[in-house]
């Protein structure tokens, strides 16, 4: 009788440890199937949540990113709020653009991205998740220098500004660039950047506190458009010469 009770208890345990094992199989199998994401429906902050979704993978000619850190531009707060929706195709996750470092690589890539590039990329959505699948030439190396937490903001905010100043605009040092919504992230942008270029930047915004702010990022001056018609002082900025980089063809 002692035998055969010996005989269950070490075919009980040995069953209690095969559970163990197909749980601990599913979960491993499972969490690399899912990711954390931040989701929402349509209206204000408080309809945001963290949840699990399926995870992206390295399909073709898309790389797989962990993310490090993303950003936060007009877009997604407007997508947000149900008033921009993802293009067709892409992620309804928020997010256009992210930091992180190179975890997976499709079989179709030519780059030469391989698992543990630091990168950063330009999404149509899905950034604000743990991982994100990205076409390979919207990715780009991040330099030595530069910290994940600044480059997040690089491939959709400063690429827009450098866009508008440099390829655009042309901007040559020593002109005048007036810059409108001086205290929004492309804003915040163009400022250093006219700056950098030698040229000089002036912004309008909606409150002193902006333009307080613009000044301290390298704005030679600012008007509160609240106040009145900022077109004379745009004259006085310019001394009346069609000199700012917005009034060229
Ligand atoms: N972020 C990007 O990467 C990107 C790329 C392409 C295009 N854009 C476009 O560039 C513009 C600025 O984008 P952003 O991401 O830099 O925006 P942001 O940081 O959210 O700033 C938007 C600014 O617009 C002004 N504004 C005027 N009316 C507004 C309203 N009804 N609601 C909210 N803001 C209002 C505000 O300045 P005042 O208080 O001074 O009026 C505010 O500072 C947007 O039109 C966006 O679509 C942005």
């Amino acid at each position: 009788m002692r035998e055969m009770n010996k005989g269950l208890v070490s075919l009980m345990f040995i069953l209690y440890l095969c559970n163990v094992l197909v749980v601990l199989k599913l979960k491993a199998v499972y969490g690399n199937l899912t990711m954390k994401a931040v989701l929402y429906t349509p209206g204000d902050i408080s309809n945001m949540r963290t949840g699990t979704v399926a995870k992206p993978a390295a399909e073709k000619s898309k790389v797989l990113i962990r993310t490090y850190y993303t950003a936060l531009n007009r877009a997604d707060t407007l997508q947000r709020r149900g008033l921009y929706p993802p293009p067709p195709g892409e992620s309804d996750i928020l997010g256009l653009e992210i930091s992180g470092v190179i975890e997976d690589v499709g079989e179709e890539c030519v780059g030469k991205w391989k698992k543990g590039d630091r990168v950063m990329a330009l999404l149509g959505g899905g950034g604000y998740a743990e991982y994100a699948a990205v076409e390979e030439g919207l990715v780009m190396p991040i330099p030595e220098s530069c910290k994940f937490s600044d480059a997040a903001s690089i491939p959709e905010n400063w690429l827009t500004a450098y866009q508008l100043l440099h390829f655009l605009g042309k901007v040559q040092s020593g002109e005048v660039v007036l810059i409108h919504a001086g205290g929004s992230g492309v804003g915040a942008a163009l400022i250093q950047l006219s700056h950098l270029a030698g040229a000089k930047p002036f912004v309008t915004a909606g409150t002193d506190e902006k333009i307080k702010k613009a000044k301290s990022l390298g704005a030679r001056g600012g008007f509160n458009y609240k106040t009145g018609d900022f077109s004379d002082w745009v004259e006085s900025i310019t001394e009346g010469i069609n000199s700012a980089v917005w009034a060229r063809k």
